[in-house]
């Protein structure tokens, strides 16, 4: 991978920078990170892996690395077939270097609770994950993935993010990485919560159809700042933090 942003030093970045370069900020941080193509979809035949390349996994594992909290909606969860959040030793061994638990906890954001209790990712994590839901989700439901996860309720009749954020932060979830998808991220954006996005451009047009990487609710207009571009076989690996 080779580093074209911030100009003026252009070159190629070996492991040790790549993690510099992505390790989260201090303080609390929410982190969003997508792949597109080129022409802004979201995903190939229903999953984002056919917009990715050996560049993009590479950062996509590495981002697992930095979180206390890996944060997914639940149509996430269910298409891209979620397996429980496991790291490498090295990532292990990184993340006890800097003080972090062996495991980022898993977060599910669901309204409707449609979830297998039984599902990996649920059921063979290796922290207990949380749910983050409303208050009018079915009762049955609750009751049944309290028996795998943390269910924690934020809002009446919608989830309430800046404030299950919040519960997650008073638990010591300062850092959240969300991997999406769509709906997940507009909602955080139309929240207002979204610090960084972490966002990979996949040399490959898609033509017409698929969705882009936002969905839901509108948003007024933020402007960000591009922290870092990295350059790898055509496609361009971009940082962008909001503004201070
Ligand atoms: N290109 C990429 O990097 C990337 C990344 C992720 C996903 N994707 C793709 O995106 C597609 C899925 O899109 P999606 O928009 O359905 O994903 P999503 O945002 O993960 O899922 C939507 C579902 O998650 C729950 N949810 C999300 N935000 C919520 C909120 N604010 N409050 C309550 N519940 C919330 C709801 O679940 P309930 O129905 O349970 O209430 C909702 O139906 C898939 O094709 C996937 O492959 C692509």
């Amino acid at each position: 991978m080779h580093r074209i942003w911030p100009a003026g030093d252009p070159r190629q970045v070996d492991d040790t920078e790549l993690t510099a370069l992505y390790r989260s900020p201090a303080g609390s941080c929410v982190r969003v990170n997508f792949v597109t193509s080129v022409d802004g979809a979201v995903e190939v035949q229903g999953y984002s892996a056919g917009l990715g390349n050996p560049a993009d996994h590479k950062v996509f594992g590495l981002l697992r690395m930095f979180p206390h909290a890996l944060m997914v909606g639940a149509g996430t969860l269910r298409q891209e077939g979620y397996h429980a959040v496991r790291l490498d030793e090295p990532r292990r061994a990184w993340r006890q270097e800097h003080g972090l638990r062996p495991y980022p906890r898993l977060v599910v954001v669901s309204a409707r609770l449609a979830l297998d209790p039984a599902h990996p990712a649920l059921a063979e994590a290796p922290v207990r994950p949380v749910i983050l839901t409303h208050a009018m989700a079915p009762p049955d439901r609750v009751k049944a993935l309290s028996e795998v996860a943390d269910v924690l309720v934020h809002g009446v009749d919608e989830v309430d993010l800046a404030r299950g954020l919040a519960q997650l932060r008073s638990r010591g979830m300062t850092q959240i990485l969300c991997e999406g998808g769509p709906h997940l991220f507009g909602s955080l954006t139309a929240a207002d919560l979204v610090d960084e996005v972490c966002l990979t451009v996949s040399p490959m047009l898609t033509g017409a159809g698929a969705g882009r990487i936002t969905a839901g609710p509108a948003s007024t207009l933020r402007g960000l700042r591009l922290a870092h571009a990295l350059f790898d076989d055509g496609a361009l690996l971009l940082r962008y933090a909001r503004k201070a």
